[in-house]
């Protein structure tokens, strides 16, 4: 029998050995903790499992501690938390061993004592179902009834019991198990997978914050793509984000193809992974083509456009950060803008690239201009490896233009010359339309390079256009 009493370093698993024998109780570190000690996964939260009482437990590991260790109970639930002063340091949970059972409409379990298989049978996937004794005459030994560390080795997410029971049990699992497979790069046993297909309308139970919790650990993981192809085969993207549902497929007309924007859009969240752990960059190139569907035209001559797209995508974050709960901040205005500015550096490839259309890029991304280029970069996606080849080359180039622009006029959170303010002062107006239109009318001529940064440039164009509106300075 495996053990792994030598990986059970931390101070608590020997305090618990300690009040095991003491008290005559039963104790074991349980679940994702195990699971990790044994792929080598980094882990801070441990779960302690007792046949007694997990709160009384809790109170007794935190008085052999010592001061500076407060206990939370959480009692409707039979659980207890060990908190340490510093916040980033161990979370340890202890609970008494449960049977559970479900009712159909809700997440709530009639809970009621059991046993460690009770208890280990009513968890998620058997490679998460993992006991170590802490027990001093068998202290660090595996166990594990139902062949979990065989999944591990084989790769494999299984639920312990029929998957129909674990999945109604729990529909976030079914989220669950499409995050594990992606982090850990497993496979979906058969019946399992199964499972998820016949309980997908029970996510509708599941709160979308934990739903976008499951969401973005895929997200973050090396290859997101294998999440959400597996979210899509078993028909629960359909129900979170049908909008990146509808990018698959490929439409003919005649010779020409488009390309399906689906497969494309994860393929850029795939390129783009290695370049960042930023979650909303990445939430950026999931959403980056998601109005293709909407701006799609076949035109004889062009072929097939999506004009405006990016316009439509950045409104379109909106509405699915509020459908996804996720934050309506300045995290969703990240994602909006860079989805609103993602084809603009592509654009500088192909044209002619003149230093103002340059600094319009710059003033537009502002401090967001390396993440715009990131995603950009990690758009660009062909079969064809020449033309990958010779778009990151000329890529490169734009990227040196932008750094020699930058350093002439160091563009970012630039503000013109003259202010909303001085205008007001300098004519006597109250805020209005006319500060507004003569405020752009100085950038504008800033941007297109018609006239200097200066103030003394500024000045000239600002008493143009005061003029035709009427106005003179005081
Ligand atoms: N668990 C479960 N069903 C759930 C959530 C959790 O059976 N819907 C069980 C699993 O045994 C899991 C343990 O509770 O290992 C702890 O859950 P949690 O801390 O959410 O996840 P971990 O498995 O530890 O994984 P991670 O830390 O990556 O979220």
């Amino acid at each position: 029998m495996m053990n792994l009493s030598h990986k059970l370093t931390h101070p608590v698993f020997q305090i618990v050995s300690d009040l095991c024998e003491k008290h005559s109780i039963e104790a074991y570190v349980i679940g994702g903790f195990v699971r990790d000690l044994v792929i080598d996964r980094q882990s801070k939260d441990i779960d302690i499992v007792t046949t007694g009482s997990g709160l009384e437990l809790a109170g007794m590991v935190a008085k052999a501690y010592g001061k500076g260790i407060k206990v939370h109970y959480f009692k409707n639930f039979g659980t207890a938390q060990i908190r340490f002063p510093n916040a980033d340091d161990w979370d340890i949970e202890f609970v008494g061993a449960r049977k559970e059972s479900y009712n159909r409409h809700s997440r709530k379990p009639i809970v009621e004592d059991g046993t460690l298989e009770d208890d280990q049978k009513r968890r998620d996937f058997t490679i998460n179902a993992l006991a170590l004794s802490l027990m001093p005459e068998n202290f660090g030994s595996m166990v594990d009834p139902f062949n979990g560390l065989k999944d591990i080795e084989q790769k494999i997410i299984r639920t312990p019991l029929d998957p129909m029971i674990t999945f109604s049990d729990d529909p976030l699992r079914m989220m669950r198990a499409i995050r594990f497979a992606t982090q850990l790069d497993f496979t979906i046993e058969d019946k399992t997978y199964e499972g998820i297909r016949k309980n997908t309308e029970r996510l509708s139970i599941v709160s979308m914050e934990r739903v976008s919790d499951e969401l973005n650990k895929i997200m973050m993981a090396k290859k997101p793509s294998r999440g959400f192809r597996l979210l899509r085969s078993t028909g629960l993207l359909t129900l979170i984000l049908p909008e990146l549902e509808n990018l698959a497929g490929i439409e003919t007309r005649g010779k020409k193809a488009h390309k399906d924007n689906f497969k494309h859009t994860l393929e850029v969240l795939d390129n783009i992974a290695p370049n960042t752990n930023n979650l909303w960059l990445r939430w950026a190139a999931l959403l980056h083509d998601i109005a293709k569907p909407e701006t799609k035209r076949f035109d004889p001559k062009q072929g097939w456009t999506f004009h405006g797209h990016e316009v439509l995508g950045a409104r379109a974050v909106k509405k699915i950060f509020r459908k996804l709960k996720l934050p309506q901040n300045e995290k969703m205005k990240y994602v909006e803008k860079l989805v609103l500015l993602h084809l603009r550096p592509i654009a500088l490839i192909e044209d002619y690239v003149t230093d103002s259309a340059v600094r319009r890029l710059l003033f537009e991304a502002s401090n967001d201009i390396e993440d715009l280029m990131t995603l950009a970069e990690a758009d660009i996606t062909s079969k064809n490896h020449e033309k990958v080849r010779r778009f990151k080359s000329n890529f490169k180039q734009v990227k040196q233009k932008l750094i020699e622009v930058e350093e002439k006029d160091r563009l970012r959170n630039w503000q013109p010359p003259i202010s909303g303010e001085m205008i007001m002062e300098i004519f006597d107006i109250k805020p209005s339309q006319e500060v507004g239109i003569i405020k752009n009318t100085i950038r504008e001529a800033i941007l297109d390079c018609k006239i200097d940064n200066t103030y003394e440039d500024a000045y000239q164009v600002m008493l143009k256009k005061a003029e035709e509106l009427g106005l003179k300075p005081v």
